[in-house]
Formats: structure tokens, C-alpha cells, sequence
């Protein structure tokens, strides 16, 4: 059984089924990030203001790519900015997964 468990851990590693999630450290970081920069322009709460909604209604119907991409490399001409530079994608996976799950 134990065996079986490593052999799992291991495919899972090497064909990356679950995204690293942020140490708990980042996670913190990365919900403060959201509080304090992000709602300037995505409102108090997220709910939206010169930005659209980020709650998980608003993006429930929303492609993950779609959101993964936006928020990694910004939308020409609009007032999104690329965030590559401060997260990693593994935590902006992880980011796109709470912001979905509301929680
Ligand atoms: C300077 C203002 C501004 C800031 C700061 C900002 N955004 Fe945005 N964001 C926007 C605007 C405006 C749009 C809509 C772009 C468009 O018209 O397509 C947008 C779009 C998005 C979308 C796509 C939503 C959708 O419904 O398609 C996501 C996801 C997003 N932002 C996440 C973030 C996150 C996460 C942060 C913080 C790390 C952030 N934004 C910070 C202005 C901002």
C-alpha cells in the first residue's frame, strides 16, 4: 500500500496533476496582494468598479485559461496590467482557483 502511494506521489509530480500551491506564507502574501492592489481597480470586496467582478458568479462561466492569461500578461489596451513579474504561475493557478471556488 505504502508502495503504491509513493508510485502515485510520483506520477502525479511528473506529470504535474495537482499545481504546487503556494506555501502558506505566499498564500497570505498573495490574499493581501488581492485586498489591497487588486480591488483598487476591481472594487472593495472584488465585487467589481472599473474592473469586472471578481467573484466566483462573475467568473463562474469564465475559462480558466482565459483568467490564467489575463492575469499573467495583463489586456492590451485596457487598464489590466501583467502580474508575471509578482506571481508565479503555479500562483496564479492557485489564485484563479480561489478567486472561482469564492473562497
Ligand atoms: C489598474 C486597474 C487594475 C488592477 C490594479 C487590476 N486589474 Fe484586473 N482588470 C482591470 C480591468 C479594467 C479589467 C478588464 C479588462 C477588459 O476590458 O477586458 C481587468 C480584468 C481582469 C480579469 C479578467 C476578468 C474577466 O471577467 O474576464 C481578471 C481575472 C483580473 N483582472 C484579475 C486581477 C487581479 C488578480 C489583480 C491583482 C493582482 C488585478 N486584476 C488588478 C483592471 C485592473
Amino acid at each position: 500500500m505504502l508502495k503504491m502511494k509513493k508510485l502515485l506521489v510520483l506520477l502525479c509530480v511528473s506529470s504535474s496533476c495537482l499545481a504546487a500551491e503556494p506555501s502558506a506564507e505566499r498564500q497570505t502574501e498573495i490574499r493581501a496582494l488581492l485586498q489591497n492592489t487588486c480591488s483598487g481597480c476591481h472594487g472593495v470586496d472584488l465585487h467589481g468598479a472599473m474592473g469586472p467582478s471578481l467573484k466566483s458568479e462573475a467568473l463562474a462561466s469564465k475559462a480558466d485559461d482565459l483568467l490564467i492569461t489575463t492575469i499573467t500578461n495583463g489586456r492590451k489596451g485596457t487598464a489590466m496590467a501583467s502580474w508575471k513579474s509578482t506571481l508565479e504561475p503555479d500562483e496564479v493557478k492557485w489564485l484563479v482557483g480561489i478567486l472561482k471556488s469564492g473562497k
